[in-house]
């Protein structure tokens, strides 16, 4: 897949920069900086891609939300009211005074679980949520992360 090269210019503060090269290091990715940002890139957008929309998957939505903002559980409930067949089960940890972790199991077709997903982490106050699916026992090999 050779496809032609574009060149463009990042501003990116240095604390960042130097993050990146510890994880290039870290993860020993090409030590040359366009192609560890290519791979991130690639990755992350191999990551976001839902796929078939059709292949039915299971995984788990993880988030950690403040449950003091006004409306935010509710919301988180209602959405997943919305989906009803595909949330399977949820684990609930009171974190602090003010922060909960929730991992909710989902399955379904891929396009329903990212879709539940990103309503979920879509919401105001959700802080560091991510989905991780696999495609169900019985259709392929299909693999990826969410954020
Ligand atoms: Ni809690």
């Amino acid at each position: 897949m050779a496809s032609d090269l574009a060149r463009i210019t990042v501003t990116i503060p240095e604390d960042l920069l130097a993050q990146l090269d510890e994880l290039t290091a870290r993860r020993g990715l090409a030590p040359n900086r366009s192609e560890a940002i290519r791979d991130l890139i690639r990755e992350q957008v191999v990551e976001e891609s839902v796929g078939d929309k059709d292949v039915e998957v299971v995984g788990s939505v993880t988030m950690v939300y403040d449950h003091h903002i006004p409306g935010l559980t509710q919301r988180l409930d209602e959405i997943q009211h919305e989906h009803l067949d595909a949330v399977i089960s949820k684990m609930h940890v009171h974190l602090d005074h003010g922060l909960c972790l929730e991992t909710i199991a989902v399955r379904g077709p891929s396009g329903q679980v990212h879709s539940l997903a990103d309503q979920l982490l879509g919401v105001k106050g959700v802080e560091h949520g991510k989905l991780v699916c696999v495609a169900a026992a019985g259709s392929g090999g299909h693999h990826h992360h969410h954020s």
